[in-house]
């Protein structure tokens, strides 16, 4: 073969093999096998001086225009592979806009967190702003102040979590009730008082309607002359307005040691108003709260001039409070944190 042929043979493969070449590496590998210090073109260029002289300056140029050719297809090759790459990731991380958009799950108040805020709000409006105490409570704090001593009956209600005894040797318990607050405010203020107490309470119970721990609210007001009336006119405000409803309410005599006389409140059954049924147990009554005015012992133990001043208390259950409101029917759902159960009863409030 002369050297022509073998030029035209030569770029017709490595035209070949740069039109198969798949990837910018490929590529320059065949530029190299091609163009390189020993690559085949300028191998057989070598043998150019063996060609005679009137040929060699058109075996040259033809030499010239291969390699312009081939670098021309070269750079058309690396053009095109990148169009494609570009063409692949592009279908790769296609975004279909008309799909719709996933939004990130809405946080919102617990139904118990809920309950409480709407209870604290209606008494701050009436002029009971909220404070708190320890839920490790000592033995005098949560019984002994309240009138309970240690031998009364009413110690057994309790079903108290009964802790190792703090420093001073004293017994200490989980606060079965948010009354020991009662106790610790007046202790520290002197009268007039008034104070709701919103907070968690332990009892050692546990099954469909009774959780270890749950939820109070605590209120009570001292000052000179205060009565029963006044009680009685406070609950049924606040129970009309955080039921929202124009409902009968009653007071019902009842015992608690720290109050006398107490009483325990009812209301008109939300679900039949009255009539009868699962909910109020066929009675059209839901109990909803216990009250009294403060037992004069109370008063006395926390050095409070009974002969001057008069108080009333009350305490209710957050979760039952709730539950009739929000139309929960189980109350272990309230701590089972399902986050349907969650977000249905959220309330539409962000935190
Ligand atoms: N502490 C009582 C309870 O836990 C409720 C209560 C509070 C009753 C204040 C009367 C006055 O059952």
């Amino acid at each position: 073969m002369n050297m022509r042929d073998q030029l035209e043979a030569l770029n017709a493969k490595t035209l070949e093999e740069l039109h198969q070449a798949t990837s910018a590496a490929a590529l320059e590998e065949v530029r190299v096998r091609f163009l390189g210090k020993k690559g085949t073109l300028t191998h057989l260029l070598r043998g150019l001086k063996e060609v005679p002289d009137a040929e060699r300056p058109a075996i040259g140029t033809l030499a010239n225009t291969l390699k312009e050719t081939f670098n021309n297809v070269l750079a058309q090759r690396m053009n095109d592979l990148k169009h494609q790459e570009l063409q692949a990731r592009l279908a790769r991380e296609a975004i279909d806009v008309t799909l719709p958009g996933r939004r990130p799950h809405a946080g919102g108040l617990h139904p118990v967190s809920r309950a409480l805020t709407e209870i604290t709000d209606i008494f701050l409006q009436m002029g009971f702003p909220a404070m708190s105490g320890p839920e490790v409570e000592t033995d005098w704090h949560n019984f002994e102040a309240l009138n309970i001593p240690a031998d009364h009956p009413a110690r057994e209600m309790h079903d108290t979590f009964y802790l190792s005894p703090g420093a001073d040797g004293g017994r200490r318990v989980l606060r079965t009730h948010t009354s020991p607050v009662q106790i610790r405010v007046m202790e520290s203020y002197k009268p007039p008082l008034r104070v709701i107490v919103p907070g968690k309470v332990y009892r050692c119970d546990s099954d469909l309607t009774h959780t270890p721990m749950f939820h109070q609210v605590e209120g009570f007001m001292v000052d000179r002359d205060v009565h029963f009336g006044q009680l009685m006119g406070l609950l049924e405000t606040f129970l009309r307005r955080f039921f929202e409803r124009r409902l009968p309410v009653r007071f019902r005599p009842s015992f608690f040691p720290f109050t006398e006389p107490s009483a325990e409140v009812d209301m008109g059954c939300l679900f039949c108003e009255g009539s009868g049924c699962r909910i109020c147990k066929g009675t059209g009554w839901l109990e909803v709260l216990g009250s009294g005015l403060i037992h004069p012992n109370v008063l006395g133990n926390v050095g409070i001039d009974k002969e001057v001043f008069s108080g009333f208390a009350f305490g209710m259950g957050v979760e039952r409070l709730a539950m009739l409101k929000y139309g929960i029917g189980d109350l272990r759902t309230f701590y089972e944190n399902d986050v349907r159960f969650l977000t249905r009863h959220a309330g539409g409030k962000d935190i």
